[in-house]
């Protein structure tokens, strides 16, 4: 039996690194789905036309170092808009989704598009500034060049642009539990993530 738990929220609020834990401590299946966009608009930057390229996705489109870098962020979040792109990317989120076993996938839209009858919604969320933080801390870990300006102001960009699209924006679900993680620890948000999947079985 299929058993979807769906976390959505703005970037760097801590989706993925709660998704992982869940997904561990129940034995689901994690998808990213932020690496679907990311991939398109890695592809973008390359010259494709991102339309074709979300159609053309393969496994290893997935892997390397600079999917998780701010520029193709910043590219993920402008092919995202595309209704196309978009369209693509949805049989395969939804097949992930309803795997025997159980899954967990993280993204924008997972609660409110990919997987409305989701058993279990969190939106996982903190301050712009709190996010822009660890953003910078995890970048400058990577050996990147930043700074908490330049880091925030990226942040802001993609906030906006994911909440003001017409398809599909960044919302919390009127049915998701609103995880505000700004005064939380990592442990303490995966502790409340896990306590709520766990009173949904
Ligand atoms: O997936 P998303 O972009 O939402 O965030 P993440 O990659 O899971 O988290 C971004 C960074 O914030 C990671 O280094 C987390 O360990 C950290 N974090 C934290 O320090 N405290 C939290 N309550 C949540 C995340
Ligand atoms: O890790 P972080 O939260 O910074 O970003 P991500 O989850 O990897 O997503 C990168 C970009 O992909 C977002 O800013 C969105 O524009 C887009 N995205 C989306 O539109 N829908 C999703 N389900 C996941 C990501």
């Amino acid at each position: 039996m299929s058993f979807t738990v769906a976390i959505d929220g703005p970037a760097a609020a801590g989706k993925g690194t709660i998704s992982r834990a869940v997904a561990q401590h129940f034995g689901f299946a994690h998808l990213d789905t932020g690496l679907l966009y990311r991939a398109v608009g890695r592809r973008m930057l390359h010259g494709e036309d991102p339309v074709g390229a979300a159609g053309r996705l393969r496994a290893a489109d997935l892997e390397g170092d600079d999917l998780r870098g701010p520029d193709v962020a910043r590219a993920a979040s402008k092919v995202a808009v595309i209704p196309e792109v978009r369209a693509a990317l949805v049989d395969f989120q939804r097949a992930f989704a309803t795997r025997a076993g159980g899954a967990v996938l993280d993204g924008r839209d997972v609660g409110t598009v990919i997987c409305p009858d989701a058993r279990v919604k969190l939106f996982v969320t903190a301050s712009a500034e709190v996010r822009a933080e660890r953003r910078l801390a995890e970048l400058v870990g990577r050996g990147l060049d930043t700074d908490f300006e330049t880091v925030l102001a990226d942040v802001r960009e993609r906030d906006a642009r994911d909440s003001e699209r017409v398809e599909a924006p960044l919302v919390a679900a009127s049915d998701a539990v609103v995880l505000d993680t700004s005064d939380l620890s990592i442990e303490a948000a995966v502790a409340r993530a896990i306590a709520t999947v766990e009173e949904a079985r």
